[in-house]
């Protein structure tokens, strides 16, 4: 089986009758939400919130009950992919450009599952470009902005024309390379106005990574159990 569905199915295991769910997004999270559907479809009775357009027409193809997050007062467990994570538990999401809404769900999440495969787990973050999130106004100042911070900002393009985000946004993939303190950073390029979200994602909010092997196998390491 896939290493992503493998990571995917094992981190699902957690949810339980009742609970309200945060959906991530991409492909990861795709294997979890068909399982979520699976586990709905048999009966289990759970509330869904979505991270992206894409995860929330996924849930309810399969019946998975999903509420606007304005109408709910706590997260029992959020499932998310991510880009790289390091041994430390600190992710680089964002590759699927929905790193505000995935942000705002798992820090409000009291469990927040991750889900990689073994290429993601890295010693330190970096390699994997940056996504930030940013307002269309101005842009070029927020980017040179970005720049002076020591990275190479790229504004993300489909077919041509700029990405847009479900936030009516845009994302700069920032190539840094390597990133020593990720928590400083984050901070640094949230103090540029014009920044919305970064997707830098810190351990304090990470319950537990499960690393998917090609091997067959699901290591879980736990961050903050
Ligand atoms: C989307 C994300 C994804 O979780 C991340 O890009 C990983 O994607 P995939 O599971 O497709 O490899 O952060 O914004």
């Amino acid at each position: 089986m896939d290493a992503k569905r493998l990571s995917a199915e094992k981190a699902v295991g957690y949810i339980r009758e009742g609970m309200t769910v945060g959906l991530g997004s991409g492909s990861t999270a795709y294997y979890a939400i068909q399982k979520i559907g699976e586990m709905v479809k048999q009966g289990l009775k759970i509330k869904a919130v979505a991270t992206s357009l894409k995860s929330e027409r996924l849930a309810k193809q399969l019946s998975i009950p999903v509420c606007d997050p304005f109408h709910i007062d706590s997260i029992d467990i959020a499932i998310d992919g991510a880009d790289e994570a390091d041994p430390k538990g600190n992710l680089i999401k964002g590759g699927g450009g929905s790193l505000l809404r995935e942000k705002i769900i798992a820090y409000a999440s009291k469990r927040f599952h991750v889900m990689i495969d073994e290429s993601k787990l890295v010693d330190r973050l970096g390699k994997f470009p940056l996504a930030v999130e940013i307002t269309p106004f101005a842009s070029a100042f927020t980017i040179k902005h970005l720049k002076a911070l020591g990275c190479n900002p790229g504004l993300r393009k489909t077919n041509g024309d700029n990405y847009i985000t479900d936030n009516g946004n845009l994302i700069v993939d920032c190539r840094f390379e390597d990133i020593g303190d990720p928590a400083w950073l984050d901070v640094k390029l949230k103090m540029i106005p014009g920044v919305i979200e970064t997707g830098l994602f810190s351990n304090k909010i990470v319950t537990s990574i499960f690393v998917g092997y090609q091997r067959g196998e699901v290591k879980e390491i736990p961050v903050n159990p």
